[in-house]
């Protein structure tokens, strides 16, 4: 059965939603799905923006061979050909044998390597600047590599303002029947999943979103639709998004508060991070978030690192290092660029304590414009009453960090 939306008059969603996958990239889970989204506008000739995930391949068939009714498909643009939009590619050439394909001359050279056979058809390899008309639509064509792929091409409908922003400004979460952000509440709903999609997949390349963003900066006031590839089309309030993006990508943080990640084996370390957060709650920054870095997936640690502006790792010492998982932690953000963060440090150790000492180490030798408070907690086994002026000097440093 087709499944599509309409965007503005001729143009049409006619992606698919998936809740079947678990693993986003085989690495990110997706509990509350993901959609690859396609769009096709039918003017005087059709044409389809990006195709789909092989596992929804069937579906965006179904979706085309309703609208299109048996017209031709005329013209293929492949803004990026990452599989997860690019595989449907082949499956669409072999349809639509007269379909003419539009791409940069990376991109042509990833759907050979990918064996998408694109040399069976008309390839037409476009650059920053180039336009090409369908009819009444005039569309131009707009560079943006490493937004997330270098092969990336951003496409812009002069006629009637639809930015086709491939990975840029996409999410997680299925569209489930939705299709505009402004049909959901999307800063209760939304904002957390669209910031562990962009953080977690495009967050290292936080120059190339800049560079993006510039760019579709001069055209804002044509700008009236973004159609990301996956997740919500944007048609209101457009600057709300592009300031998440830009926060996100200059590495500044939304909230001025405190992230809590702590490392525990029996409970103790643990322990001291929860006093932390009730000290700092009890003394008015109610902004806190703690997180068990054991059982917290690290995309949603990268997520909420991105957000608050003051990160405290409080670690067991384990085979005289950090602790493992907590490690991890430490390599992804040094992995996704996070920068501009002031970090406080809990470390505990029963004999040669050193958690401590080697993540100081590794955020001033490893991350980039990074602070780290001189008060921290230093705990032999577990943390006892008498260090309660600690745990208010530590709490202190913070809030006072927090409002500066
Ligand atoms: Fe959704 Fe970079 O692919």
């Amino acid at each position: 059965m087709y499944c599509v939306r309409n965007v503005t008059e001729d143009l049409y969603w006619v992606g698919a939603n998936d809740h079947r996958l678990h693993l986003f990239e085989n690495i990110h889970p997706i509990p509350q799905g993901v959609s690859y989204n396609a769009y096709l506008l039918m003017d005087e000739e059709t044409v389809l923006f990006d195709t789909v995930d092989w596992s929804a391949c069937r579906q965006l068939i179904e979706n085309l061979d309703y609208l299109l009714a048996g017209r031709s498909l005329d013209w293929l643009v492949i803004n990026h050909v990452e599989p997860d939009h690019g595989a449907s590619l082949e499956q669409i050439l072999l349809r639509y044998p007269n379909v003419k394909i539009i791409s940069t001359e990376k991109a042509f050279t990833f759907m050979r390597q990918f064996g998408f056979h694109p040399d069976t058809h008309e390839c037409v390899i476009v650059k920053e600047g180039d336009t090409q008309s369908f009819g009444k639509h005039t569309v131009t064509f707009i560079a943006a590599p490493m937004v997330h792929w270098p092969e990336v091409m951003v496409t812009f409908d002069v006629t009637n303002g639809v930015l086709f922003s491939a990975d840029a400004f996409g999410s997680f979460i299925a569209l489930d029947g939705k299709l505009f952000a402004d049909e959901v509440d999307f800063d209760r709903d939304w904002i957390d999943e669209a910031r562990r999609y962009l953080t977690n997949i495009v967050g290292k390349y936080g120059t190339s979103i800049q560079s993006l963003l510039k760019k579709a900066g001069g055209i804002l006031d044509q700008i009236k639709y973004i159609c990301p590839l996956h997740g919500l089309v944007w048609r209101e309030d457009l600057g709300y998004y592009f300031d998440k993006y830009d926060k996100w990508s200059r590495y500044e943080p939304e909230e001025k508060g405190v992230m809590i990640v702590y490392a525990s084996m029996y409970g103790n370390t643990e322990a001291a991070a929860q006093a932390l957060a009730a000290k700092l709650c009890e003394k008015g920054c109610t902004k806190v978030a703690v997180y068990d870095v054991s059982n917290t997936h690290v995309s949603y640690l990268i997520s909420e690192a991105f957000k608050y502006s003051h990160i405290v790792l409080a670690s067991v010492t384990y085979n005289l290092e950090i602790y493992p998982v907590m490690h991890d932690f430490l390599i992804d953000m040094k992995a996704l660029n996070l920068q501009n963060r002031t970090f406080a440090l809990i470390e505990n150790g029963t004999w040669a304590c050193k958690s401590g000492s080697l993540m100081k180490k590794f955020i001033e030798e490893e991350l980039k414009n990074m602070t780290v408070l001189d008060e921290g907690l230093k705990i032999a086994s577990s943390m006892n009453k008498d260090q309660e002026t600690e745990l208010n000097t530590l709490a202190d440093a913070l809030i006072d960090s927090v409002n500066k």
